[in-house]
């Protein structure tokens, strides 16, 4: 065993293994697909994980008593762990597995990078804490269940989020299409068909806090109109799940329009996200609407093998500032 081996016997669990060589993990973005707001509210939301985008993470041992030190190069923050903030949520989810898994900190360099685009609706914060507490459990050897995870990521969102319903760090800590209903245990769904998307950012930045928190307000001020408005979204994702669940491609357009409309009349989308919304109907979409918490990321359009090229274009020239192509199901 090495001088690190050795040392981590003499203060740790006996379980703890600490590998000599760099361990990774990674997490995906998400895109909500129905049921944002709402779903804050106790109503249901379909959420779907998108590999193409990816937060990855990276533990390597350091020299025994340099403490655990975290670098994100995307943003120039390096930071060790003794030092770190309790809100500072890099070093929260870090506390929060190590806690869980009842050992202390290792002497290491956790490196964390993404390329999922940052208060955009496609679920950086959940991504980037799955990945650190996936690659701090890898490193010590220890297993740490999904649903384990889940809850880990959860209790970070709250310092980003504020009320988060949960929906993002279930999707990614899964890593499966879900059926989220907060408080209700996970639902997986198994999508028959394909169904193509395409995921256009509008280039906007949009804290979801404020835009959940504008939200709360209007319900406070209004609660009969809001309900009635959370409880249409409630039956159109039921709806979408049933169209996903029976392949049936041609009516999810229209619940995804009508989703649309829910939210504009909730106050969270924008001019730029109804350009691109208007521009990818306009070229053959069957459905589009914002997703995530609104005011500005990312839109997504439901297309065809047919139209797929026309509508992206019709997106590049209305203004978007990167498009992905995501087939779901088959
Ligand atoms: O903006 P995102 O991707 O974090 O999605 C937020 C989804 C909301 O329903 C608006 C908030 C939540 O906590 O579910």
């Amino acid at each position: 065993m090495d001088d690190r081996g050795q040392m981590a016997d003499d203060k740790r669990p006996s379980v703890v293994r600490y590998p000599s060589s760099v361990v990774h993990a990674s997490a995906p973005g998400k895109i909500i697909l129905c049921g944002e707001h709402a779903v804050v509210y106790g109503r249901p939301a379909i959420a779907i994980p998108i590999s193409q985008v990816q937060a990855t993470a990276t533990v390597e041992p350091a020299a025994p008593g340099a403490s655990l030190t975290l670098h994100a190069p995307d943003i120039g923050l390096v930071l060790r762990l003794d030092e770190a903030p309790p809100d500072q949520p890099l070093a929260a989810i870090v506390r929060g597995t190590l806690a869980h898994l009842g050992v202390e900190a290792p002497d290491a360099t956790i490196t964390v990078r993404s390329t999922i685009p940052v208060a955009s609706g496609m679920g950086s914060s959940a991504a980037v804490s799955t990945a650190i507490a996936r690659v701090l459990a890898r490193y010590l050897g220890a297993p740490l269940e999904r649903a384990a995870l889940s809850a880990l990521v959860y209790e970070v969102e709250k310092l980003h989020h504020g009320t988060p319903s949960g929906v993002d760090n279930t999707v990614i800590a899964y890593e499966q299409p879900v059926y989220f209903v907060r408080g209700q245990p996970i639902e997986r769904l198994t999508i028959r068909g394909r169904f193509h998307l395409l995921i256009a950012d509008t280039g906007v930045p949009s804290l979801t806090r404020l835009a959940v928190g504008d939200v709360r307000r209007a319900w406070e001020a209004d609660p009969a109109t809001y309900e009635r408005l959370f409880d249409e979204i409630g039956a159109i994702v039921r709806a979408a799940r049933a169209a996903l669940e029976s392949g049936d491609v041609a009516r999810l357009g229209p619940l995804l329009n009508a989703n649309q409309e829910r939210l504009r009349q909730i106050g969270v989308s924008s001019p730029e996200l109804e350009r691109l919304i208007a521009a990818a109907l306009a070229a053959g979409a069957s459905g589009a609407k914002l997703c995530g918490g609104g005011r500005g990321g990312n839109m997504i359009a439901l297309v065809s093998p047919t139209t797929q090229a026309a509508v992206a274009e019709a997106l590049r020239a209305a203004g978007a500032t990167r498009i992905l192509f995501q087939e779901i199901g088959g």
